[in-house]
């Protein structure tokens, strides 16, 4: 028989009587994809599926309301009536078909539910996230039949096939505000013993459901914020909750107030993001103990579990990159993992209560229309496709027509692949980017696709190419803004491509993405920085999870921040803004860097000429209109699924 690759992560293991294949735990991510009741539909059922098709041992089904005051998010899951469980019963169906085991998290929001009267332990809110309404305390009465939501919940899950429950006890929803310090003043005695509610809820749900159902409760290790749940409470909660009989903990920690801890951003690059705190659970109880965040590499993961740091890993948004993760993983194929570059867009979506989708992964959320990419008709007449452009566009457009059967060359003027982000591939916090252009590069060579580099497409090119479609993916260029003195500035491409050494104090124009993390690298590299912000925020229109994490850096490093200060003049040795009074000040720096943005680079002849030759041309990405990775991946995408 054939070894596993990364042996470790593949052993069996039980949780309760439960037998799983193997250690890798999708954790639950709510995807709003289900129907306005909460009922389960096509679109969560091929979501479900298609992650346990990939080789994972448990998927725990994303957070599912108990109680309709508990509603986190439009077109959240609910396990809280009897007439959800036919269609409960087809999810199970479909995961148990691919040899995954499945659970699901029983959750209620309390304040932060998306209701019009959010409740909770006390009437306490948030700073970062404020609930819609001061929340209202729940009587004693009403903490007791919420305990009987939880276990009738599980009930429900049990009935429809679901081979144990996972409670949610983090991120500071109504369990974790019960343990809280910080959301529980009660009186009565679920304030006198902070854990009593969870040690009920579990209690319940084994008396309801049986001992031999396996409960998994999620447990807030850390809530980063002082005055709350800390590591050392978190194992004596942890001791109580093994008494009462859970079988398997699952271990992470913030709150909405430190949520760029509950999902970090790329800024924060630690694999086994809560590794520390699960190996001290680990050590107090005798259940397995699953952890993770921000995980990618296979062998952090296998690592962990053969170091017993760990029994069990979650694998979160890497999945949702890469649903092919774990037989990848398996097989050893581990450049052909399409890596998540933890940009926080397939989150940012939920707290819009928007469906998630991924900015690398474009068949997320429509895996309902295609299973996967094998799944994508193949082109009936395959055609000549030429690409001009090797920046993420085109390298989609490329990939995805080559896949359906056209035959495709892509031309890239510059010595690489990557277009805009080249300039940050060698950022040390941009490795998951880096890995994204060396995923496109190994899938284009697996796939025989024709790439030309060092070379500028012209009139020639395209008649001697004679292509039926050309894909004008031809990028953006700096937007250069019409302030006097401008020629006195450089630009933040040059100081980043390493064309310009700025000078010990440097003045970056612009507080968008571009601006902020460049202001992080050059403070990073003892730079003293200044931005300069025309909008009244930096990082606009980015992620909050990302902002939080650009903030707090730029904070951590020094980085001075002006808001509402738009630049009327550049000097060779500092900038002047003006406030809304009209009254200018100066600022010195010894350089001036300009970011304020990109433009379409819309290269007009070649568009002429393509016309001329080929039947079809389509104009995408940034070439279009400069936007997001998500945007340009996406129109590369459908335009290959199109042609
Ligand atoms: C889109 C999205 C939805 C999430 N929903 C839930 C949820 O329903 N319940 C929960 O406990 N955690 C939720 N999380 C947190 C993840 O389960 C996981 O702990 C976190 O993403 C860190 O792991 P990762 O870095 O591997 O993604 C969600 C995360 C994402 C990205
Ligand atoms: S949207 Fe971004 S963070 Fe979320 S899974 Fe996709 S690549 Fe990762």
């Amino acid at each position: 028989m054939k070894k596993d690759n990364f042996g470790n992560l593949f052993d069996e293991i039980r949780i309760g009587n439960v037998l799983l294949r193997n250690r890798i735990v999708m954790p639950p991510m709510v995807m709003c994809y289900a129907g306005p009741e909460g009922e389960i539909n096509e679109q969560v059922i091929a979501h479900y599926e298609v992650i346990a098709k990939g080789g994972i041992g448990l998927a725990i089904v994303e957070a599912s309301y108990v109680h309709s005051s508990g509603k986190g998010f439009e077109s959240e899951i609910a396990v809280d009536r009897d007439g959800l469980m036919p269609r409960l019963h087809m999810l199970t169906n479909a995961v148990k078909a691919w040899g995954a085991a499945i659970a699901i998290q029983l959750y209620h929001g309390g304040i932060q539910a998306h209701v019009d009267q959010p409740v909770g332990p006390s009437a306490i809110g948030r700073k970062v996230f404020p609930p819609l309404r001061t929340p209202r305390e729940l009587t004693t009465d009403e903490v007791e039949k919420m305990v009987e939501n939880f276990a009738n919940a599980a009930l429900r899950a049990k009935m429809s096939g679901f081979d144990m429950v996972e409670v949610h006890g983090t991120h500071g929803y109504l369990i974790a505000e019960f343990l809280s310090p910080l959301t529980n003043k009660r009186t009565d005695k679920y304030g006198a013993d902070r854990a009593l509610f969870a040690t009920e809820i579990v209690r319940n749900i084994k008396e309801k459901c049986g001992s031999d159902f396996p409960v998994i409760f999620r447990l807030a290790a850390n809530e980063f914020e002082e005055g709350g749940i800390t590591l050392d409470y978190a194992k004596e909660v942890a001791k109580k909750l093994e008494a009462a009989g859970v079988d398997a903990f699952d271990v992470t920690g913030g709150t909405y107030d430190t949520a760029d801890h509950i999902i970090p951003p790329i800024y924060y690059d630690k694999q086994g993001y809560f590794f520390r705190e699960a190996s001290e659970i680990k050590k107090t109880v005798n259940v397995p103990v699953i952890s993770g965040g921000m995980l990618a590499d296979p062998e952090i993961a296998n690592d962990a579990v053969g170091n017993g740091l760990v029994d069990l890993v979650f694998i979160g948004r890497q999945l949702i990159a890469d649903p092919e993760w774990p037989r990848k993983v398996r097989e050893g194929r581990i450049a052909e993992i399409r890596p998540c570059i933890a940009c926080e867009q397939c989150i940012e979506r939920i707290f819009f209560q928007e469906p998630v989708n991924c900015s690398v992964n474009p068949l997320k959320s429509y895996e309902y229309r295609y299973l996967s990419e094998e799944h994508i008709p193949k082109a009936k007449n395959p055609k000549k496709v030429l690409i001009v452009g090797g920046g993420l566009t085109g390298l989609e457009a490329a990939r995805v027509a080559s896949l359906r059967g056209h035959n495709v060359v892509l031309f890239e003027e510059s010595n690489d692949l990557g277009g805009v982000l080249r300039y940050v591939l060698n950022e040390k916090m941009k490795w998951r980017i880096k890995r994204l252009i060396e995923w496109y590069g190994c899938v284009l060579c697996n796939q025989d696709i024709e790439v030309k580099i060092n070379t500028k497409v012209d009139a020639d090119i395209i008649q001697k190419e004679n292509p039926d479609v050309v894909i004008l993916a031809t990028g953006s260029d700096p937007l250069i803004p019409k302030i006097p003195g401008v020629e006195n500035a450089v630009l933040a491409e040059d100081v980043l491509s390493g064309k310009t050494q700025p000078g010990k104090s440097v003045i970056i124009i612009g507080g968008g993405l571009v601006g902020c993390e460049l202001a992080i690298k050059l403070s990073n590299e003892r730079h003293n920085v200044t931005i300069i912000e025309a909008l009244p925020q930096i990082a606009m229109g980015e992620p909050i999870l990302s902002r939080m994490g650009i903030i707090k850096l730029l904070d951590k490093n020094g980085v001075r921040v002006l808001t509402c200060a738009p630049v009327v003049e550049i000097h060779k040795s500092g900038v002047e803004t003006v406030n809304n009074l009209g009254i200018r000040s100066l600022f010195k720096a010894d350089t001036i860097i300009i970011s304020v943005g990109r433009k379409a680079k819309v290269e007009t002849d070649l568009m002429k000429t393509s016309k001329k030759v080929a039947r079809d041309v389509y104009l995408i990405g940034d070439a279009k209109q400069p936007r997001k990775i998500i945007d340009a991946i996406r129109e590369g995408f459908w335009t290959g699924v199109s042609i």
